[in-house]
């Protein structure tokens, strides 16, 4: 987005509103909702995080004054669910998640009906006290664990976001300085500056190690090292990843992390670092599960490590195309969480289950990918999928290479597998936290305690 275009678009939504809206009184009727009652708890709920003075979205959703400019907008992306950044098919698949930032039904049409009505504010005395934002500049879980650090902290190398400058991603890799193998039970990210702030759209840390475990290792890359996993992603709004009880990540002496961090133009020049913040458990205290990530998907062909199977990216001119990958659960496992990840070309990908029985369930499914937005889709924890080994996990993603992607940057041009954003991927990011039969039965019972009796008979 150019800096150039943001004052037009308020032009433009204030002249349309101007030409829209009937006198004030008759817009406001007693039923119509209005800013102040209905849409100001729920913009402080799910748009605040983005959407406040030195955060990463346009424009601030705190006030009235501030919204009403946006209303047609607003409708406009919330009713297609742009708006929040969430992409989750909602009519398949599981639903509940821990981190789950869309609007429910019930609000995309009060928001609607807000817009229809004129966009009245309402009366004063109904807007509720202004959402207190915590200083972000501190680390948010430093008081749960009673210190005053975490007990590792990696940073990236400093990056300089010129004014107006487009999107760019930075890859640098920095060494951890791990001497011994350690369980990390927390992690959270940061730029380090409030002004980093308005220029970090989104930063993944992936964790690149020599794994000996079988059941932990990715694919290699093309030089033979082995594919970094995801370590934590951070975007605007959220806190971190605290382990699931007795279960932790393991880095190995030696570990690097990888940086992908995405900038955006924060309208001045600005220079930031991005921050990964590590907890470890203590010394003796090793949790009994281990959560690994894999890569999961047709990423690039067969993978000569792990278990991902797949086709490989092969994507002609003008075409849009599905390219479907295999993993093979060599134990029995509960999936955590769910990242797709493509590029420009990328339309859509589902995580299916392929059980050893032959039953089939869908997961997950994105629908509306947009690679501005590299969410994780992280399961409640009674609604995790419990998986014995022998489970296919078949990951389909769809490209679009015609010119209905408006993201497309040539249609007219072969796609295969590659780094540049130009390039493709087709392959999930899934955390897997594995289990022994008799942990693995004991986690069913748990489950069948805590849901009705038809929704786990599946799960055999
Ligand atoms: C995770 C951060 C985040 C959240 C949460 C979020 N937004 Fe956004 N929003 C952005 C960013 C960044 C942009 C600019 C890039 C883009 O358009 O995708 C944006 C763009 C928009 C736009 C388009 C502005 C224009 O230029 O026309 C509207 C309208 C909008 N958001 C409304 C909302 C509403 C309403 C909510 C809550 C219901 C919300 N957003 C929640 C980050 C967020």
């Amino acid at each position: 987005m150019s800096g150039m275009l943001k004052p037009l678009g308020i032009v433009a939504a204030v002249a349309a509103l101007g030409m829209m809206v009937p006198a004030s009184a008759s817009a406001q009727t007693a039923t119509s909702p209005t800013f102040t009652k209905d849409i100001a708890p729920i913009f402080q709920n799910k748009c605040e995080a983005c959407h406040r003075p030195d955060s990463i979205a346009p424009m601030s959703l705190v006030t009235f004054e501030e919204s009403r400019p946006w209303a047609r907008s607003i409708k406009n992306r919330v009713q297609t669910r742009q708006m929040p950044p969430w992409h989750i098919d909602k009519t398949i698949g599981i639903q509940e998640f821990q981190n789950d930032r869309s609007l429910s039904d019930r609000e995309i049409d009060l928001i609607a009906k807000w817009v229809d009505a004129g966009a009245p504010k309402g009366d004063v005395k109904d807007m509720p006290p202004a959402k207190q934002w915590p200083n972000e500049q501190g680390w948010n879980y430093t008081k749960k664990f009673g210190q005053a650090e975490p007990d590792l902290v990696v940073k990236s190398l400093p990056w300089t976001q010129k004014a107006g400058q487009n999107d760019a991603w930075w890859k640098p890799v920095v060494e951890t300085h791990l001497t011994e193998p350690r369980w990390v039970r927390a992690i959270e990210i940061r730029p380090s500056t409030v002004k980093g702030r308005k220029i970090t759209h989104h930063a993944i840390a992936r964790l690149q190690q020599q794994e000996t475990d079988a059941l932990a290792m990715n694919p290699v890359d093309g030089n033979g090292n082995p594919l970094p996993g995801t370590f934590m992603e951070w975007a605007v709004g959220k806190e971190g990843e605290i382990m699931r009880p007795n279960s932790g990540k393991l880095m190995l002496p030696g570990a690097k992390i990888v940086w992908d961090i995405h900038y955006s133009n924060g309208g001045e020049d600005i220079t930031d670092q991005v921050e990964l913040g590590i907890y470890f458990y203590p010394k003796g205290q090793e949790p009994k599960f281990r959560q690994v990530l894999h890569l999961m998907g047709g990423t690039n062909g067969s993978g000569s490590g792990g278990s991902a199977l797949g086709s490989g990216v092969d994507i002609p001119p003008n075409t849009v195309k599905a390219t479907v990958g295999y993993f093979l659960l060599r134990e029995n496992g509960r999936v955590e969480s769910y990242q797709p990840h493509m590029h420009l070309r990328g339309k859509a990908m589902a995580m299916e289950a392929i059980l050893p029985n032959g039953q089939i369930q869908v997961l997950s499914h994105v629908a509306d990918f947009n690679f501005n937005w590299h969410n994780t889709y992280v399961y409640q924890e009674t609604a995790a999928p419990l998986l014995p080994k022998g489970t296919l996990i078949k990951v389909t993603a769809w490209h679009d290479n015609t010119t209905a992607n408006k993201a497309n940057p040539d249609p007219n041009v072969w796609v295969g597998y590659g780094d540049r954003t130009v390039d493709e991927m087709a392959h999930a990011w899934v955390n897997v936290t594995y289990m022994n039969d008799t942990d693995y039965r004991a986690a069913i019972e748990e489950r069948r305690k805590t849901l009705p009796s038809t929704t786990t008979s599946q799960q055999q």
